[in-house]
């Protein structure tokens, strides 16, 4: 149970549309609303997870947490400081608590950088540590994500993808986080590995008393290692509970059909569901449908989804849907008297 832990993060309707830019003198010509009005909250040692299509705008959320994208608006509260609004000064104090580890562990290695280099980077930048104090850091953090010592004078090109990944952690690891944006960090990796490190994660989680925002496209990634699971679509939270909920339950038709799309291993599974198949490209995020954003794939939508933008309401407890069609069980006996 988690409801008795302390909130770390609070995210309250952060937005952060790209402008997009025409002509010679770069006239703005509209925006690319890739987030949206997204609010959610994680609690201290929570992992949450964020799911959904490529370009629905769990990156660019995770960025904008951390201020690598400047937010358009809204807040994020950490630790009792909002992040959105604090001077360049404070916030590069407050990024030592929050790290990021990138979906890429090819791109995201500088080649020409020694791992002890690597991992030691951001304690030279803090001007915390020099000369043996890093190199015993260093020691201690190949420890933690079970790499060997020796391999602090080698380069990127030497390891595989997870050992690559492993670097990647124990670099976010460095300056003592308590909160970690983890963007896709198996996605790239081959499917025997992905397990490692996402137990390698897991472990830490424990050790380290670490918060994780843990994004994937999707949802058999996030199963095993969250505890609730937000789902995504076009700039907007459609439906977040915990974990048994959103498997066992989902409730709103984005995602039933993004489960649907997950193979299992057990028939009786298939025999009651119907496989979902969802028509058509994810339309631009620079121009969303009107109302429900989901209604041109959704199968269940009216002309009423048209018009109205549903809001996340709690329909069971802590279970939120955005959604005209998934009303919770009070306003149902409403319509029945
Ligand atoms: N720096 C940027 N400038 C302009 N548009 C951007 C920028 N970064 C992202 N976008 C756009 O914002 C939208 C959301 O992108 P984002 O990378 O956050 O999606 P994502 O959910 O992480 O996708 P993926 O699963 O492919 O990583 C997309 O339409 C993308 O093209
Ligand atoms: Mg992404």
């Amino acid at each position: 149970m988690t409801t008795d832990k302390q909130t770390l993060l609070r995210v309250e309707d952060l937005v952060k549309h790209f402008p997009i830019y025409r002509g010679v003198i770069r006239r703005k010509v509209g925006a690319v609303r890739a987030v949206d009005g997204v609010s959610f909250e994680i609690k201290q040692g929570e992992t949450l997870g964020l799911v959904g299509e490529s370009g629905c705008g769990k990156t660019t959320t995770g960025r904008t947490i951390l201020r690598l994208y400047e937010p358009t608006s809204g807040h994020v509260y950490f630790k009792g400081q909002d992040l959105a609004h604090l001077k360049p000064e404070e916030m590069r104090k407050a990024r030592k608590d929050i790290q990021i580890i990138f979906q890429d562990p090819y791109a995201s290695l500088n080649p020409r950088m020694t791992v002890r280099e690597i991992i030691g980077e951001p304690m030279l930048a803090f001007g915390i540590a020099s000369g043996k104090e890093i190199d015993d850091r260093v020691a201690e953090l190949l420890d933690l994500v079970s790499l060997d010592h020796n391999y602090a004078s080698r380069y990127p090109h030497e390891f595989s993808g997870g050992q690559r990944q492993r670097i990647g952690v124990a670099r976010a690891l460095a300056m003592n986080p308590s909160f970690i944006v983890c963007d896709e960090p198996i996605s790239a990796l081959d499917v025997s590995i992905q397990a490692q490190i996402v137990n390698l994660l897991e472990d830490l989680q424990k050790e380290l008393n670490l918060t994780y925002l843990f994004i994937a496209h999707d949802l058999s990634m996030v199963r095993h290692i969250s505890d609730r699971v937000a789902v995504m679509y076009l700039g907007i939270i459609v439906e977040i509970a915990n974990r048994k909920d959103v498997y066992v339950n989902p409730l709103h038709p984005y995602t039933q059909a993004l489960l649907s799309s997950i193979p299992v291993a057990d028939p009786k599974f298939y025999e009651e569901h119907q496989r979902i198949i969802l028509e058509g490209d994810v339309p631009s995020p620079a121009n969303p449908p009107s109302g429900c954003r989901f209604r041109t794939r959704c199968p269940i939508a009216d002309e009423h989804c048209a018009e109205v933008q549903p809001v996340l309401r709690e329909i069971t407890s802590g279970h939120f849907v955005a959604c005209l069609k998934v009303t919770p069980i009070d306003d149902q006996k409403e319509v029945i008297n």
